[in-house]
């Protein structure tokens, strides 16, 4: 999972949202350039860095130090990694922090971590002084091509993920691409079925150039920087013309219906990771545009095919533990996402990169296909 150090010219993708608008800056060694880049967008600004333990043990040491280098003062918070975190009490301990270091309008929160320090943090921004601002520097796959871009923030409520949060953009994402040298590399392979996402939803190019290039993406060769470059572009564009999701966003849930099910069926635990559950659930959803005659089989067999060469599940009896069997899915179904009189919302396809929103799927169809699918 290691290469060496490579600080070419970065990629930089604008996520285009009027006065809300930011860049991400992808490449390897970018953390370098942190502390420049925000001494140039707010000058003279003060920044908190929020972190878990784990990121902090690997990459805060460098953040401080391009923040120096720079003359930026800066204090550290780290939380404990994992899911955990995102909770109300560790919510009150960051705001707290952030308070007590002084942090107001015009200074600057920096997230440093994976999609969990990201959303935490980005949530505490929205909501100390009534909003200040943050910069996302995101070190895991899965939030450098999705959870940092786009403004979702969140904590989890005993009663389900995601339930408590704010729509906050940052004002600049800086994703380098060698601090993901050091992630597990279950992490990193969950992080991909992200990536991949992106291919199946609308880019059947890109599809065929992750099938021929994945090893190399892996690897933290120059495919590394150009798949996430291509990930964040069509999130960036999705998100440009429907930042609240009151439309086109929703298809970036592609295999989040069935997955979220997967996950809430084991616990949210570490037996299955979030992009480990969308690899099955982008399986299944293709599975089921199959079964609706919207595409040849062949075309979703290429799909199972590249998510399980990579390593990433694509039957549910791959993964361990208990299997919930069709009428538990579809509760778990039926509580995340809103079932309109016995219909529910997928994200089809008609092929890779041909996805579609089917507002109107009856459940009882569902229920049939699962049950097929667990026989
Ligand atoms: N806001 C959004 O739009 C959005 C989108 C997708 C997911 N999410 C959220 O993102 C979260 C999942 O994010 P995640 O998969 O990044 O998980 P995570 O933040 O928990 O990181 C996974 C693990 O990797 C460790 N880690 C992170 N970076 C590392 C590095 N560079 N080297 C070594 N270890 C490292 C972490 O400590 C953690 O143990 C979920 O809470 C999910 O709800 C949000
Ligand atoms: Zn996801």
């Amino acid at each position: 999972m290691t290469a060496p150090l490579r600080t070419g010219d970065p990629i930089v993708v604008e996520v285009a949202l009027g006065e809300r608008s930011y860049d991400i800056v992808i490449g390897r060694g970018q953390l370098a350039a942190l502390g420049a880049k925000i001494a140039a967008l707010r000058p003279g600004a003060k920044v908190a860095i929020v972190s878990d333990e784990t990121v902090a043990r690997h990459h805060l040491a460098a953040a401080e130090a391009a923040l120096g280098a720079a003359g930026i003062a800066a204090t550290s918070l780290t939380v404990p990694p994992g899911e955990a975190s995102k909770s109300f009490a560790t919510l009150e301990r960051v705001c707290e922090a952030l308070i007590a270091a002084r942090i107001e309008r015009g200074d600057l929160v920096v997230a440093l971590g994976g999609g969990v320090i990201g959303d935490l943090a980005g949530f505490a921004a929205a909501i100390v002084r009534r909003g200040l601002d943050y910069v996302q520097v995101p070190t895991t796959l899965l939030a450098q091509v999705d959870s940092s871009v786009g403004g979702k923030t969140a904590i989890d409520s005993s009663h389900g993920k995601n339930l408590v949060g704010a729509f906050h953009q940052p004002v600049l994402v800086v994703a380098d691409t060698a601090l993901l040298d050091t992630l597990p590399l279950r992490d990193f392979r969950a992080g991909y079925a992200e990536v991949a996402k992106y291919g199946m939803i609308g880019d059947a190019g890109f599809f065929a150039w992750l099938e021929a290039n994945w090893k190399e993406l892996f690897a933290g060769g120059a495919a590394r920087e150009h798949a996430i470059a291509v990930s964040c572009r069509m999130k960036a564009a999705i998100v440009g013309r429907d930042e609240r999701e009151t439309g086109e966003r929703a298809l970036l849930n592609l295999g989040h219906t069935f997955g979220h099910a997967l996950e809430a069926a084991a616990g949210f635990s570490g037996e299955l990771l979030h992009g480990e559950a969308i690899s099955l659930g982008m399986v299944l959803a293709f599975e089921f545009s199959v079964r609706r005659g919207l595409l040849p089989a062949a075309e979703a067999e290429r799909v199972t095919r590249h998510l399980a060469a990579v390593g990433l599940p694509t039957r549910i009896s791959d993964v361990s533990g208990a299997v919930p069997d069709a009428d538990r899915l579809m509760q778990l179904m039926a509580q995340d996402k809103k079932v309109k009189r016995g219909k529910l919302t997928f994200i089809l396809v008609r092929g890779i990169g041909a996805s579609f929103i089917a507002p109107d799927v009856d459940a009882a169809e569902v229920r049939a296909f699962l049950t097929e699918q667990l026989a």
